[in-house]
C-alpha cells in the first residue's frame, strides 16, 4: 500500500500516499499528524541547533567526510527496520504493543538504525542520519511517542587498522569512544563521563555512553562494533565498522534546560522565540508553570490489556494536555480470578491553565473509550 515516495511539499516522506485501512494498522491519527513535522530540520529549534552543533564537530573533526542525511523517509519496511539490522523474530520491539505498523510489511521507524543497511549498500562509508523515530510507550514527562534520533556510521578497511597492531575490532572500538567522548566534551564541556557495556543486536561489542550531570548519571547514547554479518550483507566482509544512535529530546532537555518533552512540539512564540540559530545551551525559562490536575481510573484488566494501549487511548483523547499515566494500584481478586489496576492522569497544558470543567470532560470521554477500546470494565 506504500507507493513511490514523492517529493510532496518539499518532504520527501510520500505520507500522503500512505492507505491506512490495512487491519494490522495501530498508527493513529494522532501520530500519524506528526510525520513530515521536521522539526530537525528547523535551524531556530532546539532540536535543529543541537542538530547542527553535532554536524559542526563532525564537520571540524572529519574534514566534512560524513555525509548527513536528514530527510529520509520514516515509513519503512519491516525488513529495514528490523531484519536488515539483525533484530531477532522473538525480540520484543517487533510487536505491536510496541511499534507503530501501517500494515504487516511496513513500519513507523523505531529507530534510524533502519537506514544503516541501505546506506552501506548504497556505498556511503561515513554517515549520519538524522530523523523521527516512532515508538509505542508509556506516558511521562521524558517520553513522548514521536521522537528524534541520529545515527553515525564510519567504515574503516585494513589499511586503517594494520599499522595500529590491533585487531579491526579492537581499532574500531577505540575509535568509536575517542570520537564519541570528544562530542560529547563538545555538547557538554568537561564533563565527567563513563562507558557500559551493553547489549544491541545489530553491534557487538555494544556500549552505553554515560554522563554526570546535575548529580546523575545520564545515558546518552548507544553505540558499538557493527556486526559483521551486517556488512557482508552489503558486500563489505572485509570491512569493520562502528554506529552510534543518539537521542536528541534527551541532550536537549539537559542542554537547554526543558523540563517536558512535550514542549518540542509547541507552537507557542512564548516557547520558539526563546531558541536562535547556532546558540546551543541557552537556557529555557518557563513561561509558568500551570497547576497539574490528578484523575484516577480503575478497571478489571483483560489479558490482551497494555499499559502502552492504555497511554494511547488517553493521548487520543488528551492530546498534549497529559503529562503523565503512573499506575498506582493494583491487586488481584483470587476468586473472580481477576486483576484491578488504578491508573493516576496528571493533566497539565504547557500554555494555559485548564478548567474543571475541560478536564472533567476529558475524562469523561477517557472512561468512555478505556471502557470501548479496551474491553475493560471499569469500576
Ligand atoms: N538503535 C539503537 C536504539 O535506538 C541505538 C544504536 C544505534 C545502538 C547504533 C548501537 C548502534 O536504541
Amino acid at each position: 500500500p506504500v507507493s513511490s515516495l514523492l517529493e510532496l511539499g518539499g518532504v520527501a516522506i510520500g505520507k500522503h500516499d500512505v492507505v491506512r485501512d490495512d487491519p494490522t494498522n495501530n498508527v493513529p491519527d494522532s501520530i500519524f499528524s506528526k510525520l513530515g513535522m521536521q522539526l530537525h530540520q528547523r535551524d531556530n529549534h532546539p532540536l535543529g541547533i543541537l542538530k547542527n552543533e553535532i554536524y559542526n564537530y563532525f564537520d571540524t573533526n572529519y574534514s566534512n567526510k560524513f555525509t548527513k542525511f536528514d530527510d529520509l523517509s520514516p515509513i519503512v519496511s519491516v525488513k529495514e527496520n528490523f531484519d536488515d539490522v539483525l533484530v531477532p523474530e522473538d525480540h520484543v520491539s517487533r510487536s505491536y504493543n510496541d511499534t507503530y505498523y501501517i500494515d504487516s510489511q511496513t513500519v513507523l521507524r523505531c529507530h534510524t538504525s533502519a537506514h544503516q543497511a541501505e546506506l552501506l549498500r548504497r556505498g556511503y562509508t561515513q554517515f549520519l542520519v538524522t530523523g523521527d523515530v516512532y515508538r509505542r510507550d508509556s506516558i511521562d514527562s521524558t517520553h513522548y511517542p514521536v521522537f528524534h534520533q541520529m545515527e553515525g556510521v564510519r567504515v574503516f578497511s585494513l589499511n586503517d587498522w594494520e599499522a595500529s597492531g590491533t585487531d579491526g575490532t579492537s581499532f574500531a572500538a577505540d575509535d568509536l569512544k575517542k570520537c564519541l567522548e570528544g562530542l560529547a566534551r563538545h555538547l557538554f564541556g568537561a564533563v565527567e563521563m563513563r562507558w557500559v557495556d551493553t547489549y544491541f543486536p545489530f553491534t557487538n561489542p555494544s556500549f552505553e555512553l554515560e554522563i554526570f550531570f546535575q548529580e546523575k548519571w545520564l545515558e546518552v547514547l548507544g553505540c558499538g562494533v557493527m556486526e559483521q554479518e551486517i556488512l557482508k550483507r552489503s558486500d563489505k566482509e572485509n570491512n569493520v565498522a562502528w554506529a552510534f544512535g543518539l537521542g536528541l529530546e534527551r541532550l536537549a532537555m539537559v542542554l537547554f534546560d526543558i523540563p517536558d518533552i512535550r514542549l518540542f512540539w509547541s507552537a507557542d512564540e512564548r516557547f520558539t522565540t526563546q531558541f536562535s540559530k547556532g546558540k546551543l545551551g541557552v537556557k529555557f525559562k518557563s513561561f509558568s508553570k500551570f497547576p497539574p490536575c490528578y484523575k484516577d481510573i480503575s478497571f478489571w484488566i483483560n489479558d490482551s490489556f497494555t499499559e502502552n494501549n492504555l497511554c494511547e487511548v488517553v493521548r487520543g483523547v488528551a492530546g498534549d494536555l497529559v503529562e503523565e499515566v503512573q499506575l498506582i494500584d493494583s491487586f488481584t481478586n483470587k476468586k473472580k480470578g481477576m486483576t484491578s489496576h488504578c491508573y493516576r492522569i496528571a493533566y497539565r497544558s504547557m500554555e494555559r491553565s485548564l478548567t474543571d470543567e475541560e478536564i472533567n470532560d476529558l475524562q469523561w470521554n477517557v472512561r468512555e473509550q478505556v471502557q470501548s477500546k479496551l474491553n475493560v470494565v471499569l469500576r
